[in-house]
């Protein structure tokens, strides 16, 4: 196990995850590494409609693919719906368990931790990454200790995190702060790191692809549009396409585009000088989830890019917003990161790289519930006494 963490938690290790298959010994501790050969997908297509527990989640019906057990700590999550609004399709990840994306690698992650018997398990947070945590830590019976940026993530993503019960630490500093702390402490302590930088993670949400894909009958869309922030999803998105157009699952690959806010924009920058500098910023944007200004998964995501014919784009806060209030207004919802999806399609249709003809997929990443200050609008609220000649006054 020791010599496992030390992989995951040692920065400068190089760890490719890339045709390989993780798997302990007798003692739940070495881990030897093999991947032989992804499945036939008509096994995960027959899997779709199967009534086992383990079939029924969007994850585990992919489990050759991702971490080949039969015992798993999940909820079911996954199985999330896509939506058709205006010629945009949209996968609205805020649709599992805990409400993020999240739940995707966090069923995988705290499904190894628990074959490496570890007992506690922890992670740096802008809030859904501690919500899901806390939620299968719970599951799982292993202590939860999350590290959130004081005063920084939303109210909704804090009552749940500590409403699962995980051990909160708010670090007086940003999410890079609680990162680079989380990762010593997970070193010095002996604690299980479940950050994208755990490959586990990263092959739970490669899933969100493939039932994806399988969803639109494996005829792959032009674009697939996601939120970056600390770049997990990007990277798992790039492997996820890598590993279907290699099996040949896809005919052909869809392009990525991943979005950033312009607060928070260091993979823009970097994008911006095809990648010949990593680049920090002192992150600041509405979205708080994406509130990050020195991603830890920027190798990874670069290499996504590079392998779909990728690009990365900014939108402002004023943008998101308002492309926020577009995907509410639809009846569907999602907190204002999510919405940088759509902002960036209207961005890239207007400088005419995304063409109206494109088949286009936005990732939406998290409930419309999980960030409720974003949602309040003053405007729309009128208090009256409770006569009828006030309700008239009102809707006057
Ligand atoms: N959207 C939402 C709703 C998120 O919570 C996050 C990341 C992202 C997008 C960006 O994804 O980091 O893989 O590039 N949230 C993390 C967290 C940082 O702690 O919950 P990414």
């Amino acid at each position: 196990m020791s010599e496992w963490l030390q992989c995951i938690t040692n920065p400068d290790h190089r760890y490719s995850i890339d045709e390989i298959r993780y798997t302990c010994d007798a003692d739940g501790g070495l881990l030897s590494v093999e991947r032989d050969h992804i499945v036939d997908r008509d096994a995960f297509d027959d899997r779709h409609t199967s009534r086992a527990a383990i079939d029924q989640s969007g994850v585990w019906r992919f489990r050759e693919g991702v971490l080949n057990v039969d015992k798993a700590v999940t909820h079911p999550e996954g199985g999330t719906r896509l939506y058709e609004r205006n010629g945009i399709l949209f996968k609205h990840e805020g649709e599992n368990p805990t409400g993020s994306f999240k739940d995707r690698g966090m069923t995988v992650a705290v499904t190894q931790a628990v074959r490496l018997k570890a007992t506690a398990v922890a992670c740096a947070s802008t809030g859904n990454t501690s919500s899901s945590l806390a939620a299968y830590a719970a599951q799982a019976g292993l202590k939860a200790i999350v590290f959130v940026p004081a005063g920084k993530i939303s109210s909704g993503k804090l009552a749940q995190t500590l409403a699962y019960g995980a051990t909160c630490l708010a670090i007086r500093g940003d999410f890079d702060a609680a990162m680079r702390l989380v990762r010593e402490a997970c070193d010095r302590f002996g604690i299980y790191l479940v950050n994208s930088i755990n490959p586990f993670r990263i092959e739970g949400q490669k899933t969100i692809i493939w039932e994806l894909l399988q969803d639109l009958g494996w005829d792959p869309p032009d674009w697939i549009v996601v939120p970056a922030g600390n770049l997990g999803n990007t990277s798992a998105f790039g492997k996820a396409l890598r590993e279907a157009y290699a099996a040949k699952w896809i005919p052909r690959m869809p392009r990525l585009a991943s979005i950033q806010a312009r607060g928070a924009n260091p993979f823009y920058r970097s994008y911006q000088d095809s990648f010949a500098t990593r680049h920090k910023v002192a992150a600041e944007t509405v979205a708080t989830a994406i509130r990050i200004g020195d991603p830890v998964s920027h190798d990874k995501a670069v290499a996504a890019i590079r392998d779909t014919n990728g690009i990365v784009e900014e939108v402002t806060d004023d943008e998101l917003m308002a492309a926020k209030r577009t995907i509410d207004g639809m009846g569907i919802g999602c907190e204002p990161a999510s919405a940088t999806t759509l902002a960036g399609v209207q961005k890239l249709r207007a400088k005419g790289v995304m063409r109206d003809s494109e088949r286009i997929v936005c990732v939406l990443t998290g409930h419309i519930l999980k960030d409720p200050e974003a949602n309040f609008r003053a405007e729309r609220v009128v208090e009256i006494d409770a006569h009828l000649d006030a309700v008239e006054r009102a809707l006057q």
